[in-house]
């Protein structure tokens, strides 16, 4: 008799971002002519750059003649792709071979698909509050997650020590939710714990291109010793305006290796048996990003994003709301005013103010009483919200 996968009736109900959207589509369908200012989703409001689109118009052209049509890509990434992303490392001083990089259809797809390299029965450690998916992903595989909260004493960048055991850590930095974002000592100190104890790290880099900061890393290549316990995970999705275009890249160095198993190998064998490869007219897509103008034009976008993330917080400042994160992240993890908790907080800006935020609680129960403003939104939504957030908290 077939047996469904019961580690489903282990799930919240729903998912984080699909909850938020019905609550929202609720209170439209009762508050018809109403327009909701939505900082919620991590959704960008900008085009694609004009290199990407020209590149993505000249690959559709390349499938409509004989000699430059393409069938089937290599499953793991055009070379011309893999050489892009590799270029792009080279510049921060990180050497890859280019079959050290995969291409895929974005951070969150490959996150949940990565797991298939890994035992049932190993462990994994999500330092809390999280993107959500990570613990989700774990949940319908059956595997035992161990919560490792943080908060604002540890700046939400908890330490390693050795009493944690895990065979697998997540680290997502600069962080989704907190905005947070390792220096290369601390990272060290993961990447000694993970070494130590032959786990290996989940690097979700999917908001490197939003440090400032010269001095904090952007990969965790960029630590010493990093080629032996992690993989990173990136996407295009916030970096250039891919969400619905769908575009990323995992790097998998040669040298990691647990019980003689390579995962390098092995990644090689699950994408050759488990997928066709992304398309040749997105990946030409993807490919622009990286090239010199590709590169400038991206960041005039993320300089917008910016632009939301400063009026937010002069908003957050004026009414003294303690905030994080805004800087070196496209997030802004907040502190709910008069105590209120993250769901409260939700509903209360909702009915108020006509302004959509993520509840920190949907990031992991240390996330309660906190909140998230995204920057992504349009700079037109961003500012009025900005402005009815004071009003609203001005009036009280
Ligand atoms: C978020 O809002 O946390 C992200 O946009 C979700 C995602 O990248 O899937």
């Amino acid at each position: 008799m077939l047996k469904p996968n019961t580690n489903y009736k282990n799930l919240k109900d729903s998912y984080l971002f699909f909850r938020i959207s019905q609550k929202v589509n609720n209170y439209l369908e009762s508050h018809k002519g109403d327009k909701v200012y939505r900082l919620g989703i991590g959704d960008v409001s900008l085009p694609l750059c004009d290199e990407v689109i020209k590149a993505l118009h000249e690959a559709v052209d390349d499938q409509a003649n004989k000699a430059t049509f393409h069938g089937y890509m290599p499953e793991c990434g055009a070379d011309f792709f893999k050489k892009a992303v590799a270029g792009y490392y080279d510049q921060r001083g990180i050497k890859l071979s280019e079959d050290e990089v995969f291409v895929s259809s974005g951070a969150s797809d490959e996150l949940g698909d990565i797991l298939d390299l890994f035992d049932k029965s190993d462990s994994v450690l999500v330092i809390e509050p999280a993107y959500p998916a990570y613990v989700d992903a774990n949940i319908m595989v059956g595997r035992q997650i161990i919560h490792l909260s943080s908060g604002k004493e540890n700046g939400f960048l908890p330490l390693p020590d050795d009493n944690q055991k895990a065979d697998l850590i997540y680290i997502c930095s600069p962080n989704n939710p907190t905005g947070a974002v390792y220096d290369k000592k601390s990272l060290k100190m993961w990447v000694d714990w993970a070494n130590k104890n032959k786990a290996v790290i989940l690097f979700d880099a999917a908001y490197e291109a939003f440090i400032e900061d010269e001095a904090l890393p952007h990969s965790i290549f960029e630590i010493e010793g990093a080629r032996t316990c992690a993989i990173e995970i990136c996407s295009l999705s916030k970096t250039a305006g891919f969400t619905g275009t769908r575009c990323g890249y995992t790097v998998i160095p040669k040298e990691l290796e647990r019980e003689g198993m390579n995962f390098n190998n092995m990644w090689v064998r699950n994408r050759t048996t488990k997928t066709n490869g992304v398309s040749y007219i997105l990946q030409k897509g993807a490919a622009a990003v990286f090239t010199e103008k590709g590169q400038e034009q991206i960041k005039k976008n993320i300089q917008v994003y910016k632009q939301n993330a400063k009026c937010l917080m002069q908003a957050l400042d004026k009414l003294g709301i303690w905030y994080c994160g805004g800087k070196n992240a496209p997030y802004i993890w907040l502190k709910c005013p008069d105590n209120m908790s993250s769901w409260e907080f939700f509903d209360y800006l909702l009915e108020k103010a006509q302004i959509v935020g993520t509840p920190g609680e949907g990031f992991g129960s240390c996330g309660e009483g906190y909140f998230r403003f995204s920057t992504f939104g349009s700079v037109e939504d961003t500012e009025e919200a900005a402005k009815r957030l004071v009003e609203l908290f001005s009036k009280k």
